[in-house]
Protein backbone atom coordinates (compact mmCIF):
# COMPACT_ATOMS: atom_id res chain seq x y z
CA UNK A 1 0.00 0.00 0.00
CA UNK A 2 1.52 3.35 -0.87
CA UNK A 3 0.66 6.38 1.35
CA UNK A 4 0.41 9.98 0.56
CA UNK A 5 0.11 12.87 2.75
CA UNK A 6 -1.05 16.73 3.24
CA UNK A 7 1.43 18.39 5.08
CA UNK A 8 0.59 21.96 6.91
CA UNK A 9 -0.33 23.61 9.96
CA UNK A 10 -3.29 24.46 10.63
CA UNK A 11 -4.11 21.03 8.70
CA UNK A 12 -7.71 19.82 10.14
CA UNK A 13 -9.94 21.19 7.50
CA UNK A 14 -7.64 20.27 5.02
CA UNK A 15 -10.67 18.29 2.14
CA UNK A 16 -7.30 16.70 0.45
CA UNK A 17 -7.74 13.25 2.13
CA UNK A 18 -11.61 13.41 1.15
CA UNK A 19 -11.02 14.24 -2.33
CA UNK A 20 -7.71 11.96 -2.68
CA UNK A 21 -8.88 8.67 -1.13
CA UNK A 22 -12.12 8.63 -3.32
CA UNK A 23 -9.80 9.34 -6.11
CA UNK A 24 -7.83 6.03 -4.77
CA UNK A 25 -10.61 3.87 -4.81
CA UNK A 26 -12.11 5.08 -7.86
CA UNK A 27 -8.55 4.01 -9.90
CA UNK A 28 -8.60 0.68 -7.70
CA UNK A 29 -5.05 1.60 -6.68
CA UNK A 30 -4.23 0.17 -3.35
CA UNK A 31 -3.22 3.67 -1.60
CA UNK A 32 -4.41 5.79 1.20
CA UNK A 33 -3.95 9.32 2.21
CA UNK A 34 -3.70 11.54 5.21
CA UNK A 35 -3.46 14.98 6.73
CA UNK A 36 -0.21 15.36 8.95
CA UNK A 37 0.02 18.85 11.04
CA UNK A 38 3.68 19.98 10.40
CA UNK A 39 4.97 22.63 11.30
CA UNK A 40 8.07 25.07 9.26
CA UNK A 41 10.71 23.81 11.62
CA UNK A 42 10.17 20.14 10.94
CA UNK A 43 9.50 20.61 7.40
CA UNK A 44 12.99 18.96 6.06
CA UNK A 45 12.40 16.05 8.95
CA UNK A 46 8.98 15.48 7.32
CA UNK A 47 9.97 15.20 3.90
CA UNK A 48 12.89 13.28 4.22
CA UNK A 49 11.07 11.28 6.43
CA UNK A 50 8.47 10.47 4.46
CA UNK A 51 10.60 9.23 1.31
CA UNK A 52 12.90 7.49 3.71
CA UNK A 53 9.78 5.76 4.59
CA UNK A 54 9.02 5.17 0.70
CA UNK A 55 5.43 7.35 0.19
CA UNK A 56 4.33 7.44 -2.82
CA UNK A 57 3.84 11.88 -2.21
CA UNK A 58 3.12 14.86 -0.68
CA UNK A 59 1.06 18.15 -0.88
CA UNK A 60 1.87 20.88 1.15
CA UNK A 61 -0.03 24.08 2.38
CA UNK A 62 0.36 26.90 4.24
CA UNK A 63 2.80 27.52 5.89
CA UNK A 64 5.20 25.18 4.01
CA UNK A 65 4.67 25.99 0.58
CA UNK A 66 7.67 28.45 0.23
CA UNK A 67 10.09 27.02 2.69
CA UNK A 68 9.50 23.78 0.84
CA UNK A 69 12.28 25.02 -1.98
CA UNK A 70 15.10 24.36 0.17
CA UNK A 71 14.25 20.66 0.76
CA UNK A 72 13.12 19.58 -2.71
CA UNK A 73 14.58 19.77 -5.80
CA UNK A 74 12.03 21.68 -7.57
CA UNK A 75 10.97 21.79 -11.28
CA UNK A 76 10.71 24.53 -13.43
CA UNK A 77 7.14 25.69 -12.46
CA UNK A 78 7.85 25.53 -8.80
CA UNK A 79 11.61 27.25 -9.22
CA UNK A 80 9.66 29.95 -11.44
CA UNK A 81 7.35 30.41 -9.01
CA UNK A 82 8.94 30.05 -5.75
CA UNK A 83 6.40 27.56 -3.91
CA UNK A 84 5.98 24.01 -3.74
CA UNK A 85 2.64 22.40 -3.35
CA UNK A 86 3.64 18.89 -4.53
CA UNK A 87 6.44 16.00 -3.91
CA UNK A 88 6.87 13.50 -5.99
CA UNK A 89 9.92 10.89 -4.75
CA UNK A 90 10.61 9.37 -8.12
CA UNK A 91 14.05 9.43 -8.99
CA UNK A 92 15.17 11.74 -5.80
CA UNK A 93 12.76 14.57 -4.08
CA UNK A 94 11.20 16.51 -6.70
CA UNK A 95 9.09 19.50 -5.88
CA UNK A 96 5.97 20.60 -8.20
CA UNK A 97 3.50 23.94 -8.67
CA UNK A 98 0.59 22.79 -9.40
CA UNK A 99 -2.05 25.91 -7.94
CA UNK A 100 -1.19 27.71 -11.18
CA UNK A 101 -2.54 24.86 -13.37
CA UNK A 102 -5.68 24.25 -11.25
CA UNK A 103 -6.55 28.29 -11.57
CA UNK A 104 -6.32 27.84 -15.21
CA UNK A 105 -8.19 24.78 -15.98
CA UNK A 106 -11.02 25.76 -13.13
CA UNK A 107 -11.74 29.36 -15.05
CA UNK A 108 -11.71 27.55 -18.84
CA UNK A 109 -13.99 24.58 -17.04
CA UNK A 110 -16.72 27.73 -16.65
CA UNK A 111 -15.62 29.04 -20.23
CA UNK A 112 -13.50 31.79 -19.22
CA UNK A 113 -10.99 32.55 -21.84
CA UNK A 114 -7.83 34.09 -20.62
CA UNK A 115 -5.40 35.26 -23.75
CA UNK A 116 -5.42 39.19 -24.15
CA UNK A 117 -7.93 39.11 -20.87
CA UNK A 118 -7.53 41.98 -18.52
CA UNK A 119 -6.76 40.36 -14.72
CA UNK A 120 -6.95 42.27 -11.35
CA UNK A 121 -4.98 39.85 -9.25
CA UNK A 122 -5.54 40.61 -5.39
CA UNK A 123 -2.81 38.98 -3.33
CA UNK A 124 0.76 38.08 -2.92
CA UNK A 125 0.91 35.10 -1.08
CA UNK A 126 2.31 31.76 -2.54
CA UNK A 127 -1.54 31.24 -3.70
CA UNK A 128 -1.37 34.45 -5.78
CA UNK A 129 2.41 33.87 -7.24
CA UNK A 130 1.14 30.51 -8.84
CA UNK A 131 -1.81 32.10 -10.11
CA UNK A 132 0.09 34.83 -11.36
CA UNK A 133 2.78 32.94 -13.45
CA UNK A 134 0.40 30.51 -15.34
CA UNK A 135 -1.99 33.07 -16.18
CA UNK A 136 0.56 35.02 -17.63
CA UNK A 137 2.38 32.03 -19.61
CA UNK A 138 -1.37 31.99 -21.11
CA UNK A 139 -1.46 35.06 -22.63
CA UNK A 140 -3.76 37.68 -19.56
CA UNK A 141 -2.54 40.68 -18.79
CA UNK A 142 -2.24 40.60 -15.18
CA UNK A 143 -2.13 43.60 -12.79
CA UNK A 144 -1.26 42.51 -9.37
CA UNK A 145 -2.67 45.03 -6.19
CA UNK A 146 -1.75 43.48 -2.27
CA UNK A 147 -1.90 45.25 0.81
CA UNK A 148 1.67 44.96 1.81
CA UNK A 149 3.22 46.84 -1.21
CA UNK A 150 6.65 45.41 -0.88
CA UNK A 151 5.37 42.45 -1.21
CA UNK A 152 3.15 42.91 -4.49
CA UNK A 153 6.07 44.43 -5.83
CA UNK A 154 8.56 41.74 -5.42
CA UNK A 155 5.89 39.60 -7.03
CA UNK A 156 4.87 41.75 -10.26
CA UNK A 157 9.09 42.56 -10.45
CA UNK A 158 9.98 38.72 -10.54
CA UNK A 159 7.17 37.78 -13.21
CA UNK A 160 7.18 41.07 -15.14
CA UNK A 161 3.82 42.32 -14.54
CA UNK A 162 2.73 45.47 -13.76
CA UNK A 163 2.18 46.32 -9.59
CA UNK A 164 -0.97 49.28 -8.71
CA UNK A 165 -1.19 50.12 -5.02
CA UNK A 166 -4.20 48.87 -2.88
CA UNK A 167 -5.82 52.30 -2.62
CA UNK A 168 -6.21 52.44 -6.47
CA UNK A 169 -8.43 49.21 -5.85
CA UNK A 170 -12.18 50.31 -6.75
CA UNK A 171 -10.49 52.15 -10.16
CA UNK A 172 -8.94 49.07 -10.87
CA UNK A 173 -11.71 46.38 -10.44
CA UNK A 174 -13.60 48.83 -12.97
CA UNK A 175 -11.09 48.44 -15.61
CA UNK A 176 -10.79 44.75 -15.27
CA UNK A 177 -12.62 41.52 -17.27
CA UNK A 178 -11.59 39.00 -14.56
CA UNK A 179 -10.85 40.05 -10.93
CA UNK A 180 -9.33 37.18 -8.87
CA UNK A 181 -8.91 37.08 -5.06
CA UNK A 182 -6.09 35.49 -4.02
CA UNK A 183 -6.15 37.18 -0.49
CA UNK A 184 -7.36 35.14 2.75
CA UNK A 185 -10.49 37.63 3.21
CA UNK A 186 -13.39 36.47 2.83
CA UNK A 187 -12.42 32.92 4.80
CA UNK A 188 -14.08 33.80 7.96
CA UNK A 189 -17.45 34.97 8.62
CA UNK A 190 -17.39 38.60 9.33
CA UNK A 191 -14.05 39.69 7.00
CA UNK A 192 -14.70 42.92 5.96
CA UNK A 193 -15.12 43.68 1.94
CA UNK A 194 -11.66 43.87 0.12
CA UNK A 195 -13.96 46.86 -1.58
CA UNK A 196 -17.76 48.55 -2.38
CA UNK A 197 -19.18 45.21 -4.34
CA UNK A 198 -21.49 47.55 -5.46
CA UNK A 199 -19.25 48.52 -8.38
CA UNK A 200 -18.93 45.14 -10.09
CA UNK A 201 -20.48 44.63 -13.52
CA UNK A 202 -22.71 41.44 -14.91
CA UNK A 203 -19.96 41.11 -17.88
CA UNK A 204 -17.38 40.73 -15.68
CA UNK A 205 -15.87 37.34 -14.20
CA UNK A 206 -14.95 37.11 -10.47
CA UNK A 207 -13.33 34.32 -8.94
CA UNK A 208 -12.32 33.97 -5.53
CA UNK A 209 -9.99 30.98 -4.33
CA UNK A 210 -11.82 30.60 -1.26
CA UNK A 211 -13.80 27.58 -1.22
CA UNK A 212 -14.36 26.48 2.42
CA UNK A 213 -18.02 29.35 2.37
CA UNK A 214 -19.47 31.20 0.13
CA UNK A 215 -17.66 34.81 0.42
CA UNK A 216 -19.22 38.30 0.72
CA UNK A 217 -17.34 39.21 -2.41
CA UNK A 218 -18.74 36.16 -4.63
CA UNK A 219 -22.05 37.73 -3.45
CA UNK A 220 -21.89 40.71 -4.48
CA UNK A 221 -20.58 39.64 -8.07
CA UNK A 222 -23.72 37.48 -7.89
CA UNK A 223 -25.87 40.03 -6.91
CA UNK A 224 -24.36 42.03 -10.03
CA UNK A 225 -25.05 39.35 -12.21
CA UNK A 226 -21.33 38.57 -12.81
CA UNK A 227 -20.10 35.29 -13.39
CA UNK A 228 -18.84 33.99 -10.08
CA UNK A 229 -16.57 31.31 -9.21
CA UNK A 230 -15.37 29.78 -6.58
CA UNK A 231 -12.25 27.73 -5.44
CA UNK A 232 -13.87 24.48 -5.09
CA UNK A 233 -12.35 23.20 -8.71
CA UNK A 234 -8.92 24.96 -8.16
CA UNK A 235 -8.45 22.74 -5.40
CA UNK A 236 -9.89 19.41 -7.27
CA UNK A 237 -7.65 20.44 -10.46
CA UNK A 238 -4.52 21.22 -8.52
CA UNK A 239 -5.30 17.57 -7.08
CA UNK A 240 -6.07 16.04 -9.56
CA UNK A 241 -2.60 17.17 -11.38
CA UNK A 242 -0.61 15.90 -8.28
CA UNK A 243 -2.05 12.43 -9.09
CA UNK A 244 -1.10 12.74 -12.20
CA UNK A 245 2.43 13.31 -11.51
CA UNK A 246 2.37 10.93 -8.81
CA UNK A 247 1.12 8.13 -10.61
CA UNK A 248 0.67 8.66 -13.85
CA UNK A 249 -2.43 8.23 -14.43
CA UNK A 250 -5.67 10.37 -15.45
CA UNK A 251 -7.46 11.49 -12.29
CA UNK A 252 -11.36 11.24 -11.69
CA UNK A 253 -12.05 14.97 -11.92
CA UNK A 254 -15.88 14.64 -11.71
CA UNK A 255 -15.73 11.99 -8.64
CA UNK A 256 -13.37 14.34 -7.04
CA UNK A 257 -15.46 16.94 -7.12
CA UNK A 258 -18.57 15.34 -5.51
CA UNK A 259 -16.16 14.13 -2.81
CA UNK A 260 -15.17 17.84 -2.03
CA UNK A 261 -18.82 19.33 -2.69
CA UNK A 262 -20.48 16.07 0.06
CA UNK A 263 -18.11 16.66 2.60
CA UNK A 264 -18.60 21.23 2.24
CA UNK A 265 -22.07 20.47 2.43
CA UNK A 266 -21.79 18.06 5.37
CA UNK A 267 -19.93 20.63 7.23
CA UNK A 268 -22.14 23.52 6.23
CA UNK A 269 -24.87 20.83 7.91
CA UNK A 270 -23.11 20.49 11.41
P1 LIG B 1 -1.13 32.01 0.55
O1 LIG B 1 0.20 31.32 0.53
O2 LIG B 1 -2.27 31.05 0.71
O3 LIG B 1 -1.36 32.91 -0.62
P2 LIG B 1 -0.30 34.10 2.42
O4 LIG B 1 1.11 33.98 1.97
O5 LIG B 1 -0.56 34.18 3.89
O6 LIG B 1 -1.18 32.88 1.92
O7 LIG B 1 -0.96 35.35 1.68
C1 LIG B 1 -2.17 35.89 2.05
C2 LIG B 1 -2.54 37.08 1.18
O8 LIG B 1 -3.73 37.66 1.71
C3 LIG B 1 -1.50 38.20 1.14
O9 LIG B 1 -1.53 38.81 -0.12
C4 LIG B 1 -2.04 39.15 2.23
O10 LIG B 1 -1.63 40.50 2.09
P3 LIG B 1 -0.24 41.02 2.78
O11 LIG B 1 0.84 40.64 1.82
O12 LIG B 1 -0.47 42.47 2.91
O13 LIG B 1 -0.17 40.31 4.11
C5 LIG B 1 -3.51 39.06 1.96
N1 LIG B 1 -4.32 39.53 3.10
C6 LIG B 1 -4.52 38.89 4.28
N2 LIG B 1 -5.35 39.63 5.07
C7 LIG B 1 -5.68 40.75 4.36
C8 LIG B 1 -6.53 41.90 4.62
N3 LIG B 1 -7.20 42.02 5.76
N4 LIG B 1 -6.63 42.83 3.64
C9 LIG B 1 -5.98 42.70 2.47
N5 LIG B 1 -5.17 41.64 2.17
C10 LIG B 1 -5.03 40.68 3.09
Amino acid sequence: MKVYAVLGDPIEHSLSPVMHNAAFREMGLDATYHAFRVGIHRLRDAILGADAMGFGGLNLTIPLKEGAMAVVEPDETAEAIGAVNTVSFRGGIRGHNTDGIGASLALRRYGVSLRGSHILLIGAGGAARAIAYQLSKEGAEIVVTNRTPERGQALAEDLGLEFRPFVEIEDLVRCSDILINATSVGMRDGDPRLFDGSILRSEQVVFDIIYSRETELLRDARWAGAKAIDGVMMLVYQGAAALEIWTGLEAPVDLMEAAVRAALEERREN
